[in-house]
């Protein structure tokens, strides 16, 4: 018989399912925005709670406007998390002389979904149409849970500085 040595089984990988997010999942990465800043837990939940409105009005606006699209994943038939891209309007530089360009932002992983690769499938899915339209980068700001996920996507830091005013 051998030792008693506890091997923990390799944890599996889910089959985790990326999708385009419709006008019926807007509730939902309005849920999960909120549950991102509550995570991040630098404002208070009422100012967290308070900005759920404007931001479902912004996004249907920016999803009219085919500014913006939503990424949902799924395991089965349960959301596991969602993120999005938002196609931000840019300045006239050389070589280009008006454009958009996309940016990742409100990722959010249900907890009990963490850690098994869903935000790295929402990430390589907003990369994939990114890219697939053309665009040659993609920017986000990282709260520190998600700064090893983008790193281990090849996301580097960048020269952004601000001051506060
Ligand atoms: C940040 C966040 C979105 C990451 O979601 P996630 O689905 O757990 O991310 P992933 O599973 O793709 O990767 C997370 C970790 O799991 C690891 N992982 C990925 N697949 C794995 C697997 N099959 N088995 C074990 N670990 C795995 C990754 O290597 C990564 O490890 P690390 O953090 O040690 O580098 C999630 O923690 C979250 O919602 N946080 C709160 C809100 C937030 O901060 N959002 C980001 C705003 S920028």
């Amino acid at each position: 018989m051998g030792v008693g040595r506890t091997v923990s089984a390799p944890r599996r990988r889910p089959a985790c399912a990326v999708r385009e997010a419709t006008a019926a999942d807007v509730r939902t990465l309005v849920s999960h925005r909120r549950k991102m800043w509550l995570d991040i837990g630098r404002d208070t939940p009422s100012s967290v709670r308070e900005a759920d409105r404007p931001y479902e009005a912004w996004v249907r606006r920016m999803m009219r406007s085919r500014r913006f699209v939503g990424f949902v994943a799924t395991v089965g038939e349960e959301v596991a998390g969602s993120g999005a891209v938002w196609l931000r309007e840019e300045q006239p530089r050389p070589g280009m002389a008006e454009g958009s360009a996309p940016y990742l932002l409100s990722m959010y992983t249900e907890p009990r979904f963490r850690r098994s690769g869903v935000a790295t499938a929402i990430v390589k899915a907003a990369v994939r149409w990114s890219r697939t339209r053309g665009y040659r980068k993609l920017e986000l700001h990282a709260s520190k849970a998600g700064r090893s996920v983008y790193g281990a996507l090849g996301f580097e830091r960048t020269w952004e500085m601000r001051a506060e005013l």
